[in-house]
Parts: C-alpha cells; sequence; structure tokens
C-alpha cells in the first residue's frame, strides 16, 4: 500500500497548481509557450517594465564570456541573451540557441536574422533534461527564466555540468522569493490578478500567464536551488538577489 502510494507520488509532478503526471509537465508547457511564442517579447516588457533587460545584462556581466568561446543559451525563446553573446564571442566563437519548442526558436531565429545576427549562431530544438552534445564542450551554459518549466529539474543540472567543460561556469536566472515581506504582498496581488489580466487583453491567453504566475510561487527558492546545483556537481557556487529577490542569478563552476 505504501509502495503504491509513492510510486504514484513520483509519477507526478506540478504544472503550476496542478499536479499533473510527469509524462504530461513537458506537454503542457509546449501548449503554454506554443500559445505566448508571437507576443512573447511584447509581453516580456510589458510585465517586468523593461527590467527583464537589466536582469539579462547583469547576466552577461556575470558570464565572463570572451571572444573565441562556446556559449549554450538553453531554453533561449526569442534569443535575448544569444543576441549578446553572439556580439561577445565574435566570428571565432559560436552561440547555440536550445530550446525545446519549435515555435520560439522560430520567433527567436526570425528576430536575430531581422538583426543581422547570423553567422556564429546555430539553433538547436533539445530538450534540457538530455542535452545532445559531446561532455565538456561549452564554455558557459545560461538557462533563463527557463528551468522552472522543466520537469526533472536535477536531471536537466546534471545534463547542463556534463556539457560544461572543465572551468566552465553555468548561469540560471530565474524567478525567486521576494526577500521582503511587504514586496511579496504586492508581488502577489500583481501576479494572480493583474497579469492573466494583460495576458487576456495582449495575447488573448489569460491562462498561459496564470500558469506562469503558478510555476513561479512552486520555483524552489534561492538556498534550495544553490543546493540543486551543488548535488549536481557545481562548486563555488553563489547568487544574487536582483529587484528585491523576484529573481535572482544563480552561478556555479564546473571544476
Ligand atoms: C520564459 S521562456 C524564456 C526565454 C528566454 N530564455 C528569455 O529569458 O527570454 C522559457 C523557454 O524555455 C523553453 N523550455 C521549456 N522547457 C524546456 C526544456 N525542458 N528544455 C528546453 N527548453 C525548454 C520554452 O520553450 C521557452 O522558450
Amino acid at each position: 500500500m505504501t509502495d503504491t502510494i509513492q510510486d504514484k507520488a513520483q509519477e507526478t509532478t506540478h504544472f503550476g497548481f496542478s499536479t499533473v503526471a510527469k509524462q504530461e509537465k513537458a506537454g503542457k508547457v509546449a501548449e503554454v509557450f506554443h500559445s505566448v511564442a508571437a507576443k512573447y517579447d511584447i509581453m516580456n516588457d510589458l510585465m517586468s517594465l523593461g527590467i527583464h533587460r537589466a536582469w539579462k545584462r547583469f547576466t552577461i556581466d556575470c558570464s565572463g564570456a570572451r571572444p573565441g568561446q562556446r556559449i549554450l543559451d538553453l531554453g533561449g525563446g526569442t534569443g535575448d541573451l544569444t543576441a549578446k553573446f553572439s556580439r561577445i564571442v565574435g566570428e571565432k566563437g559560436q552561440v547555440i540557441l536550445a530550446d525545446i519548442n519549435d515555435s520560439m526558436l522560430k520567433v527567436g531565429r526570425a528576430k536575430l536574422r531581422d538583426h543581422g545576427i547570423v553567422g556564429n549562431v546555430a539553433y538547436v530544438q533539445a530538450n534540457a533534461e538530455e542535452l545532445p552534445f559531446p561532455d565538456n564542450h561549452f564554455d558557459c551554459i545560461t538557462i533563463s527564466f527557463c528551468l522552472r518549466n522543466v520537469t526533472d529539474k536535477d536531471k536537466a543540472l546534471r545534463s547542463m555540468f556534463r556539457v560544461l567543460k572543465p572551468g566552465g561556469r553555468l548561469l540560471v536566472l530565474e524567478f525567486s522569493k521576494p526577500v521582503f515581506d511587504p514586496l511579496s504582498k504586492v508581488y502577489d496581488a500583481y501576479s494572480f490578478h493583474l497579469l492573466p489580466k494583460m495576458g487576456e487583453l495582449v495575447a488573448d491567453d489569460a491562462e498561459s500567464y496564470r500558469y506562469l504566475a503558478e510555476s513561479i510561487r512552486m520555483h524552489p527558492d534561492q538556498d534550495t536551488l544553490e543546493g540543486m546545483m551543488q548535488e549536481a556537481g557545481f562548486e563555488h557556487t553563489q547568487y544574487y538577489n536582483l529587484t528585491g529577490g523576484i529573481v535572482a542569478l544563480h552561478r556555479g563552476y564546473k571544476f
């Protein structure tokens, strides 16, 4: 009896506040990003009042990326980080924008080509849990606002560790836990009431933005995620709270 209950618990995971079978989650996440792909960039600017640009700039600044390096922008979506890395690594370097979702990849590729970013960027459809790259391949991996959507986060972190070169670093930019109580209350009201309304008005999709709010609440907090990174093998881990912990940037190294 106990075994049966444990088996059942291991077969399920969360999708926002709902409990779903593990095999179902990736399909449900795919529906969300197929649905929001075309309006993703404008919604990002509206929802964050443009602040996501500063969070991403900080991520680039902490990445230590240099000319000639090979970088993986995992769950790279519409390519904001890829575009910046492409300029830094130059023609001798390479950036791979990998994403599980072909709608997001298409929007990203079209946007980057419109900005004249070609040559040192490759696009790969891949699941973060099973990266199709050789061991010890990348100087740096970024995963920005993606990890909370991944079904098996520990497996994904181990996969990232495997494909990083020794000396390489992982940067995880993700929503996290606000560090001031009053900020949490305002943020809750904003996320659960305003966000779905904005989603409905701008992208005709309240449900996906309700999932966004719920998935943020279900994501591990700063210290838990740092522990998961260490468990996967990363060393010298640290994190920075951004905008009062609404977002955190975690960094860890493979030695
Ligand atoms: C919120 S978007 C973030 C896009 C971009 N990194 C940014 O910061 O603007 C999350 C992205 O993660 C992708 N994604 C979700 N689950 C994934 C997985 N298991 N493996 C790879 N990509 C995944 C989605 O398709 C989507 O493009």
